[in-house]
């Protein structure tokens, strides 16, 4: 049974009360909030079990390492990845997929060679990859999503030809909303011997992410959308391309033998994890994967599924509101506008009422440029989200509507 208000309760932040009244939070896309268990797991390694991973061999160290090198095995079957060897931790999505640029593409891409990416990237999944294209002299190319912000199969595949050597996609966008169809844009992508890599960032907080399903080479996520904490992400990487790519980061426990002249490197995944890791932070990153496990992906779909029709026909009755983001096939993440008001304006009423959402270009200006805006108000869902947050945020943008028109 998936009880959302009993849901609710795991969360302490829900309890809090800003100027006396709850808040309707609907910024979960920006970041989750964290459930207790996430919260008392880093606690008790902290107050039980705290020491650096891998060095020592006292009880601490032994425990730590255990619970580093079990959280690995968590995200493993998070993913279905076929081992441990093929899960990084970084610092976040961003990191894991600069390290992928920085490392493979540095390697792989040459002069004229052609990485794709759809219009409604990300910055962490955008930049990068423009910026290995201009060290390479390599192209960057973009293919377009429709007005509505759906996938245009053809638009995709007349862009993938014999230069592309990567394909790299969102599998949600932070933006429209719109889900990918990441397996076909693999398979179409492998067709020609392209590596693909899923942004899974907004993806794996709504939807099982199976690697093995997707036959994806890479797949970046963050712990804290995950209902996890900061300071922690993945990366996924098929073992036999992980183990041809040259560290990102030099330091300890990253090497096999070092001495003056030369150093030698450790096997996957520490090849990849220079320094003290964030172990406490992975051991919530695990927990908050298996609270989600724990409720279901199905229960969360059909919630979630719901919670998007019903903000659709709400936000529909507030005047002058245009939804930018119309997929078919999309998520709960609303970008709008209300008329000329400005989303700054916007929010400041939105939060006078308690209602929390994210105002900008949300890290993905070309896309919000794209649908002819420079900022953007955007509400997001959480499988904590309740109805009466988007009641709360309707009322708040009839109050904002009628005050700005009658200013
Ligand atoms: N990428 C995050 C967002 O969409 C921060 O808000």
């Amino acid at each position: 049974m998936f009880d959302v208000y009993k849901i609710r309760k795991d969360f302490p932040i829900f309890s809090e009360l800003v100027n006396g009244k709850p808040v309707a939070f609907l910024d979960s896309a920006a970041s989750a909030q964290k459930p207790f268990c996430v919260l008392q797991a880093m606690s008790k390694i902290y107050e039980t079990a705290y020491a650096n991973p891998h060095r020592g061999t006292y009880f601490f160290a032994d425990a730590i390492t255990e619970a580093y090198e079990s959280a690995r095995e968590t995200v493993r079957q998070f993913l279905n990845a076929r081992s441990t060897r093929e899960i990084v931790f970084t610092r976040n999505a961003t990191e894991s997929i600069n390290l992928v640029a920085a490392t493979w593409a540095r390697q792989n891409i040459k002069a004229g060679d052609e990485i794709l990416i759809s219009e409604a990237e990300h910055h962490a999944d955008l930049v990068p990859w423009q910026q290995i294209c201009l060290e390479k002299d390599a192209k960057l190319i973009v293919f377009p999503i429709s007005d509505s912000g759906d996938f245009i199969k053809e638009e995709f595949l007349k862009r993938l030809n014999n230069k592309t050597k990567l394909v790299a996609v969102t599998g949600m966008s932070n933006v429209l909303g719109t889900v990918f169809p990441i397996k076909e844009i693999t398979a179409a992508a492998h067709n020609i011997g392209a590596k693909v890599l899923i942004d899974a960032c907004q993806y794996a907080v709504h939807y099982p992410l199976d690697v093995q399903d997707v036959d994806c080479d890479f797949a970046a996520f963050s712990g804290h959308k995950t209902y996890g904490p900061t300071g922690i992400g993945v990366l996924y990487g098929k073992a036999e391309i992980l183990e041809t790519m040259a560290p990102y980061q030099f330091g300890g426990d990253m090497v096999d033998d070092v001495t003056f002249e030369r150093t030698t490197f450790a096997d996957i995944p520490a090849r990849f994890e220079a320094g003290t890791p964030a172990s406490v932070q992975a051991v919530g990153l695990a927990e908050g994967l298996k609270y989600m496990r724990s409720l279901g992906f199905d229960n969360i779909i059909r919630h979630e599924e719901a919670l998007t029709a019903y903000a659709e026909s709400r936000l529909l009755t507030v005047p002058q509101l245009k939804i930018v983001g119309t997929a078919q096939n999309k998520g709960g993440v609303f970008s709008f506008a209300v008329g000329k008001i400005h989303p700054q304006d916007l929010a400041f009423v939105l939060n006078k009422e308690n209602v929390a959402v994210r105002i900008g270009h949300h890290c993905a200006q070309p896309i919000v440029n794209r649908m002819g805006y420079n900022s953007l108000a955007r509400a997001s869902f959480g499988l904590y989200t309740v109805k009466e947050d988007i009641d709360a945020l309707i009322g708040a943008l009839l109050k904002a509507e009628k005050f700005f028109k009658d200013a």
